[in-house]
């Protein structure tokens, strides 16, 4: 068992101090720059105190890189992969006043004094500039580039935030934290994605901040006119994407970072995990409710109860003698099994983890070339490198042999990372690794400040790779909870540690609807809230709202009570099992959208406006508007409840034919209507048009071939239902 345990507190006020973002004294101009001779589709502009290199990799597609100094630092990103576009002939012009880059969707002017850059698309309309006042400027090391604020300009993406939809008119922190228990105001978050989209008029543009030093986007709480975004250290380094659908975007920015990977079936599935799980007749008991209630279950989670002293890839041999026959027996009843992996290795001479990679060389140091130790829950701990090619593949050696027992995946938890976990009696402030820890970073021997945001996204890029070795005709499946743009090359990611409540339910919604304009697709919550033990009613309706979380599962960090779908009495495990066995019914139609996801890099759960960018109804986050709907897929509209005791809810159908679910009765939107909510009711509408493949309902994902495969067929414009 581990030897400690944590206590949750909302660190938002902490946070809150922590993290305010430079304010404008001190800052520092760019001032006149000059230009050298483009060289094809490259423009280079300097002073004695900067330089700028403004590259067109595609027509619609524009990088800005900008720094301090006569020549700009070495040019790598751990987000990027996409680096060979095929060859593009901007018309370059230009005088000493303003340089003009026209491709065949916008052009960007370039103003010489003070430096300034806009882009317009090609009927002269502007997209967006730099702020007249402000364009971007310096103050010591830290960087920030100001722009101009239409006041019909909205704002979506910044990857995991839980607040409102809209970014206008708020700020934002990047620097990847353990805020367990946040609320809708929380921030930072577990997640760095420097992506936002602009929205105006239906037209949207994008901008990816490539830089991993703790970032800020102030989106209009400093000022009503201007927008920013900035951080401690690095280059202003950005990526001008122009849509002007919003769709476009968003398939761009992940061409140019990656996209998921078709997920294994299995993962796809309900997956259940409980902290209460120990010893292994615990997974024995859980695995056979399943069964013998006829509740579909594809999949257990091992939290760190099962290791040796918590210490990773370790058993705890009392409570799991015979891992491998365990995990076996629980695939045989078609149950995957993955576990729980954390980054704070125990120093403890003779735990193999910990001589192998102090003899490796692995683990973090500091300035001073001593190697760097945290307390973690094994106590004092070390860290592994993970900037360090070598540390990955040392990791991922590691991971693949330990999964050999039968996992089917794992889990990346606290790799913000977060040290300082701290005994029961205290309370608990996670705390990033110490400013003078160095990372290898390309041979760089950087500081944490520029390394911490991508730790956790190296971590599951080595636990990723591990599994491949070991499974190479799986598909790979791991989970994080910190990460960087770009990171669901590697894993899924889910919200971390939410709180059984109401409003964290609502959050859920919002911020998987951001993380999908970030990139992220596989994406879920704790379904009940994992600190906390849920009401019967807001269990069941996070179930409800659940199903339509990419990553499905319920996940409980609370000890005094189960939280299972049989846990709240027999009337409600019913309503539980029919809400888990339409997520099995939705397979095929969810796995097609995860195909159809690694061709675009659109969401599953997709928000109103990726859809509908001119209808303003569908970001107008009024109270009274309930607008706490999404899509799941292209074609079903779901508007699950998310308050209590709501027996009826607004449900926005936006223009179009709607039908509800497996229903034939149509409507035409734009409509608000009212709908029904007992408690065994989830609104789902369906686009006219779609055609929605459904399966029958199986025990697990591979109990049985699809037989039969349905096609619901909802007409475009039409009230009938063939
Ligand atoms: C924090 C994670 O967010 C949670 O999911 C996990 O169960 C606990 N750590 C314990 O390992």
């Amino acid at each position: 068992m581990p030897k400690r345990l944590h206590l949750y507190i909302s660190s938002t006020i902490i946070l809150a101090f922590l993290f305010c973002p430079p304010t404008r004294a001190g800052w520092q101009e760019v001032g006149q720059m000059a230009p050298s001779p483009a060289k094809g589709n490259q423009i280079t502009f300097h002073s004695p105190a900067a330089t700028a290199i403004v590259t067109v990799l595609a027509p619609d597609l524009v990088r800005i890189r900008l720094g301090q100094g006569t020549t700009l630092g070495p040019d790598y990103s751990w987000a990027v992969v996409k680096t060979d576009w095929p060859p593009v002939y901007p018309q370059i012009s230009g005088d000493k006043a303003m340089y003009k880059i026209r491709t065949t969707e916008i052009e960007v002017r370039i103003q010489m004094n003070p430096f300034r850059v806009a882009v317009y698309d090609l009927a002269g309309g502007l997209i967006s500039k730099d702020a007249d006042a402000l364009g971007a400027e310096w103050n010591g090391s830290n960087i920030r580039c100001w722009k101009w604020m239409p006041p019909d300009e909205h704002y979506f993406g910044l990857g995991e935030k839980a607040g409102s939809l809209d970014k206008r008119g708020h700020s934002y922190v990047m620097w990847n934290t353990d805020p367990a228990g946040y609320d809708s105001l929380t921030d930072p978050m577990y997640q760095t994605v420097p992506f936002f989209m602009g929205l105006r008029q239906g037209k949207a543009y994008g901008i990816f901040f490539d830089n991993t030093y703790r970032s800020f986007f102030d989106m209009g709480a400093e000022s009503a006119d201007t927008y920013s975004f900035g951080a401690e250290g690095g280059e202003m380094n950005y990526y001008f994407f122009y849509g002007p659908d919003p769709k476009t975007v968003i398939t761009r920015f992940t061409e140019l970072v990656g996209r998921t990977a078709l997920p294994p079936r299995w993962s796809l599935g309900y997956l259940q995990s409980s902290d209460r799980y120990y010893p292994d007749s615990a997974y024995y008991s859980v695995a056979f409710n399943f069964r013998q209630r006829h509740i579909p279950c594809d999949g257990i989670f091992f939290d760190t109860a099962h290791m040796d002293e918590s210490r990773d890839f370790t058993w705890d041999k009392a409570g799991f003698p015979d891992p491998s026959k365990l995990l076996s027996d629980l695939r045989q009843k078609g149950i995957h099994s993955f576990a729980i992996v954390d980054p704070g290795i125990e120093v403890e001479p003779g735990y193999s983890i910990y001589d192998q990679g102090m003899a490796g060389g692995q683990f973090l140091k500091r300035k001073n070339g001593e190697v760097y130790t945290g307390e973690m829950w094994p106590g004092t701990a070390v860290f592994p490198d993970f900037t360090s090619e070598k540390t990955r593949a040392w990791w991922a050696t590691v991971s693949g042999n330990f999964a050999k027992a039968g996992l089917s995946g794992y889990l990346t938890d606290m790799n913000e990372p977060t040290v300082d976990a701290v005994p029961v009696s205290k309370e608990w402030i996670p705390k990033p690794l110490d400013a003078d820890v160095v990372h290898y970073d390309h041979g760089l021997n950087s500081p944490d400040a520029k390394n911490h945001n991508v730790y956790g996204m190296l971590m599951s890029e080595a636990t990723r790779d591990g599994l491949l070795q070991a499974q190479p005709n799986e598909r790979p499946f791991v989970i994080t909870r910190a990460t960087y743009a770009g990171g669901q090359r590697y894993a899924a990611q889910w919200t971390g540690d939410n709180l059984a409540t109401w409003e964290d339910l609502h959050a859920s919604m919002r911020l998987i609807q951001s993380m999908g304009m970030s990139g992220f697709v596989f994406v879920g919550s704790d379904s009940g809230g994992f600190i906390h033990v849920p009401s019967t009613e807001l269990y069941t309706r996070w179930l409800e709202a659940g199903v339509f979380n990419p990553f499905f599962w319920t996940h409980s960090g609370a000890r005094v009570h189960p939280v299972d779908p049989w846990s709240f009495g027999p009337q409600q495990e019913d309503v539980n099992r029919r809400t888990i066995e339409l997520r099995y019914r939705l397979l095929p139609y969810l796995y097609t959208a995860f195909y159809q996801s690694t061709q675009t890099g659109l969401p599953i759960v997709r928000s109103l406006v990726l859809e509908y960018p001119d209808d303003p109804r569908v970001f107008d986050e009024t109270p009274a508007n309930e607008l706490d709907e999404f899509l799941f897929g292209e074609d079903l509209l779901v508007a699950p409840v998310v308050r209590s005791e709501e027996t009826n809810r607004k449900v926005y159908l936006p223009r179009g034919t709607w039908f509800e679910f497996g229903r034939d009765h149509a409507y035409t939107g734009p409509l608000t209507l009212t709908v029904d909510t007992p408690l065994d009711a989830i609104p789902i509408f369906v686009r006219g048009g779609a055609i929605i493949p459904m399966q029958q309902v199986v025990e697990y994902s591979g109990q049985a071939p699809i037989n039969p495969l349905t096609f619901e067929i909802y007409p475009e414009g039409s009230s009938a239902r063939e």
